[in-house]
């Protein structure tokens, strides 16, 4: 049988993996699911864990689910390892959102100032359970969520010689769902060749039963003032329609960070007044969640789980984990080693592309250049988590300081080191580093 560790198990999407490994069961037999966390996510744990009991029982499903706080015991003789934890949890996470704000800059959990401060908070944490794989499981493929998964995937391919480490995002399959509902059809009906980065990836073509439908989408998308194209955690803004029929693409929602930034900056600025940054919104939602979790009458996921912007994902892993472990060979957007599969993107480095999911890992399908309009924003990503993993790595301020200011939604150096100081600050207690 498979053995599974997902560690950061007392998230509120635990229950979604379990739903996704039960599932699966005939294809995929898990034997044992341990989930790990920290003391401060012991109580969490626990419910989510009993929830998570509740469930395999239901299913009748012979899954032993253990409950840790001791990771390396865990990680002993391990098939796989999931990542989904957060370093300073959501108070670090409001933090990231509203610290930018001040400064008249967008503040977001993965992109810009925030996306960076997450990456230097999670990067030395991630490459310290890599450490602890080489010993117990270094056969182990590491899947990871955690978030900036971009970058988190670029500094382990960079600074750690584990090379069976994929990183995931449901935002491909958001957008898949999100073209099958507009056009009123099974999402299996839909394919799309995806290239990019992580929350910077584009659909360089939409298929609808093998044809290629950009032109019809263009137009759905730009004749429907909210197209739904967006996940719970980004505002629904409707694009400029000649934007799009320009750019002949399909962007993902947090391309709207950067073509529609003062926009989404006046949103996030109201937002933060209403109801608080997505951080505070969540924490509602998880305390939410957490009650019904500990209903001890549930034994199923309960589709509340649905408003939170990452639905999803981890049916994104257990699929993922299905496909290695049974060499399946299908397609999946994944973020992995580019290996020449986008020209215009370092071979070494980590994108996120369409690839072929075989038991020797993902193998990414080859799209050449990116179009001219897009590619310099993407390399320009690219280098900023390159130089952000480098920060993060290294401890050095003016390496961070270089990655705060070569962010594309940060307007000046000057701004870059006021808003790097005070993050610097503010998040001192998980920047030991520094
Ligand atoms: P969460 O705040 O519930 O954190 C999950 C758990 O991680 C908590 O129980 C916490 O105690 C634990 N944790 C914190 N530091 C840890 C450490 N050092 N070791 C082990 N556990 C630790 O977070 P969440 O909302 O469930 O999200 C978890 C992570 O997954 C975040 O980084 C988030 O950005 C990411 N995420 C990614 C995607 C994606 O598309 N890749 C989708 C959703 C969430
Ligand atoms: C999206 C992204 C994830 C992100 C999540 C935030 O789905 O792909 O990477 O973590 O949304 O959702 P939340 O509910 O935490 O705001
Ligand atoms: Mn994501
Ligand atoms: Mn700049």
């Amino acid at each position: 049988g498979v053995k599974i560790v997902t560690i950061g198990g007392g998230s509120s999407y635990t229950p979604e993996l379990i739903e996704g490994f039960i599932k699966r069961y005939d294809e995929l037999p898990v034997r044992e699911l341990w989930l790990v966390d920290i003391p401060e996510g012991e109580e969490k744990l626990k419910i989510v864990g009993e929830l998570a009991r509740r469930m395999v029982k239901k299913a009748g499903v012979p899954l032993d689910i253990h409950l840790t706080l001791d990771r390396r015991r865990a990680l002993e003789g391990a098939d796989f390892v999931t990542t989904q934890f957060r370093v300073g949890g959501l108070q670090a996470r409001a933090k990231d959102e509203q610290i930018p704000l001040k400064y008249g800059v967008i503040g977001q959990e993965t992109n810009g100032p925030g996306g960076l401060f997450k990456g230097l908070r999670t990067i030395p944490v991630i490459l310290d359970i890599i450490r602890d794989m080489k010993e117990l499981c270094p056969d182990a493929w590491l899947i990871n969520f955690t978030n900036p998964a971009g970058m988190v995937t670029e500094a382990v391919l960079r600074y750690s010689d584990h090379k069976k480490a994929v990183g995931l995002c449901n935002v491909p399959i958001g957008m898949r769902m999100g073209v099958a509902k507009l056009f009123n059809v099974d999402a299996s009906r839909v394919h799309i060749d995806f290239a990019g980065l992580n929350h910077m990836v584009f659909g360089l073509n939409v298929y609808l039963d093998g044809n290629n439908i950009m032109d019809q989408l263009i137009d759905r998308l730009t004749n429907s003032d909210k197209a739904g194209m967006t996940m719970r955690n980004i505002a629904d803004l409707g694009w400029e329609p000649d934007f799009l029929k320009g750019l002949k693409l399909l962007p993902c929602p947090y391309h709207r960070y950067y073509f529609q930034t003062s926009k989404m900056f006046e949103e996030e600025l109201e937002a933060a007044k209403k109801v608080g940054t997505r951080a505070e919104v969540v924490q509602k939602l998880e305390e939410e969640l957490f009650e019904l979790y500990k209903d001890p009458n549930l034994n199923v996921k309960p589709p509340q789980l649905e408003k939170r912007g990452g639905a999803y994902y981890s049916d994104a892993a257990c699929s993922l984990i299905c496909s290695i472990y049974n060499d399946k060979r299908d397609i999946q957007t994944v973020n992995t080693q580019n290996n020449g599969a986008i020209a215009s993107i370092p071979s070494e480095s980590a994108v996120e592309v369409n690839c072929i999911i075989t038991k020797e890992g993902p193998k990414p399908i080859a799209v050449g250049d990116l179009p001219v309009a897009v590619r310099g924003l993407v390399q320009q990503i690219k280098s900023f988590e390159r130089v952000a993993a480098e920060a993060a790595v290294t401890g050095d301020y003016y390496t961070a300081l270089l990655a705060m200011t070569i962010n594309p939604l940060v307007p000046s150096d000057t701004i870059a080191k006021q808003i790097l100081n005070e993050m610097l600050e503010a998040h001192k207690e998980y920047l030991p580093q520094f």
